[in-house]
């Protein structure tokens, strides 16, 4: 069985971050096919095109990160109905300097998770809008947004909710069959 490499990219630098949780189940659910690693994007100084004469250490861990993964996991909160700072942050570094864009043509999908009822769907949909410039096909079936995400998790971060878990599981099953046709 052929393995794919997936970058898993949480949008929220919490300890306790509900993202990071659903990270951690979508990982835990997902067929044995797919491996996975959790990028750290809360280190990278901000993108400065005038850096790239010598570029930030954090930038070059995470373009060569991303070089060597099939495919791409974001999970991300919304922040006043878009992405947070740092997940934007991580696309400009990931996608400079101009012409080696480390994002272009791999496989991706979104979650959002949120503690209200809409489920991060503004989010969602600007990270959707950043990937079709970056050349990241996302699939687009099944959407995942999850919310009231404070109430499916307990005190050891573990998903509780079988509804969700059963929703989780299946979205994995996708995104492997939407890696496996796309990665190159
Ligand atoms: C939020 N939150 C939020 N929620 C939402 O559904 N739509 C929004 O536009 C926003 N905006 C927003 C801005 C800022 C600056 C913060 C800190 C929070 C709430 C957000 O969904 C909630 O804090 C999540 O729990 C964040 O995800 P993590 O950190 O638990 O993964």
């Amino acid at each position: 069985m052929k393995k794919y490499k997936i970058a898993v990219i949480v949008g929220s630098l919490r300890k306790e971050s509900l993202n990071l949780k659903t990270a951690k189940a979508l990982i835990s659910l997902a067929p044995e096919s797919l491996s996975f690693e959790i990028i750290n994007i809360g280190d990278l100084p901000f993108f400065n095109q005038d850096l790239e004469a010598t570029p930030p250490n954090e930038w070059v861990t995470l373009r060569n990160q991303i070089s060597a993964v099939d495919g791409l996991l974001f999970v991300t909160p919304e922040y006043n109905r878009s992405v947070p700072a740092v997940l934007k942050n991580a696309l400009d570094v990931g996608s400079r300097p101009y012409g080696k864009n480390t994002w272009n043509g791999k496989p991706g999908a979104i979650v959002s998770v949120a503690i209200g009822n809409i489920s991060g769907f503004g989010a969602n949909h600007h990270l959707r809008q950043s990937l079709v410039f970056l050349n990241v096909p996302a699939m687009a079936q099944p959407e995942a947004y999850i919310g009231n995400a404070a109430e499916l998790f307990d005190d050891h971060g573990k998903l509780t909710n079988d509804s969700t878990k059963d929703f989780l599981k299946s979205y994995m099953e996708a995104f492997e069959k939407w890696v496996q046709t796309i990665a190159q």
